[in-house]
């Protein structure tokens, strides 16, 4: 018998993340993003990444038709932060400072590394769409990362 839905969420709550926010532009030039710990590295040459986007979410079909997006890696006192781009409600960048990075992308300066990303590869992954990204320009903070384990947020 299959693996249920809630005990697949629950088994796969024990592996520890790192936690981004993705961030890119809507067809109207607005900036959207949400948060995402389904992110991993792929190739070291050529540099790409990817992160496995639901399709439900708003900032799917942008994030697609955009063609370019920012990983933001987020550092162990933003919280908050990854909270506000986990809802699916107003404007979540309201009151937060951040950067136009390349293509118009919204990138937040105090993350800990800024990833700018070209959309190259879209693949189908079931309820999600894995967006394979080819990392254009790269920005590293030193500090310590911010982590998700078991539904809670945790630092190092
Ligand atoms: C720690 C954490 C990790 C998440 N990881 C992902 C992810 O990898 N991919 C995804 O599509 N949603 C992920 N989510 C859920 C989205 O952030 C959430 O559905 C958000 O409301 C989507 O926003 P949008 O509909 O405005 O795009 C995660 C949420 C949390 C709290």
């Amino acid at each position: 018998m299959p693996v249920s839905p809630k005990e697949f969420r629950e088994a796969l709550s024990h592996f520890a993340s790192g936690v981004t926010v993705v961030t890119t532009r809507n067809a109207a030039g607005q900036s959207v993003g949400l948060t995402a710990s389904a992110f991993t590295s792929v190739s070291l040459e050529p540099p790409w990444v990817l992160v496995c986007v639901d399709r439900k979410s708003d900032s799917h079909d942008s994030l697609i038709h955009a063609g370019w997006f920012a990983i933001n890696i987020l550092a162990r006192d933003q919280e908050a932060l990854s909270r506000r781009f986990a809802t699916a409600e107003g404007d979540k960048f309201a009151g937060i400072p951040y950067r136009t990075g390349i293509h118009g992308l919204p990138v937040f300066d105090d993350a800990l590394t800024v990833l700018e990303c070209r959309l190259i590869h879209t693949y189908n992954g079931g309820d999600h769409t894995i967006c394979v990204g080819e990392v254009e320009t790269a920005r590293v903070l030193s500090g310590e990362p911010l982590l998700y384990y078991r539904h809670r947020y945790h630092s190092l």
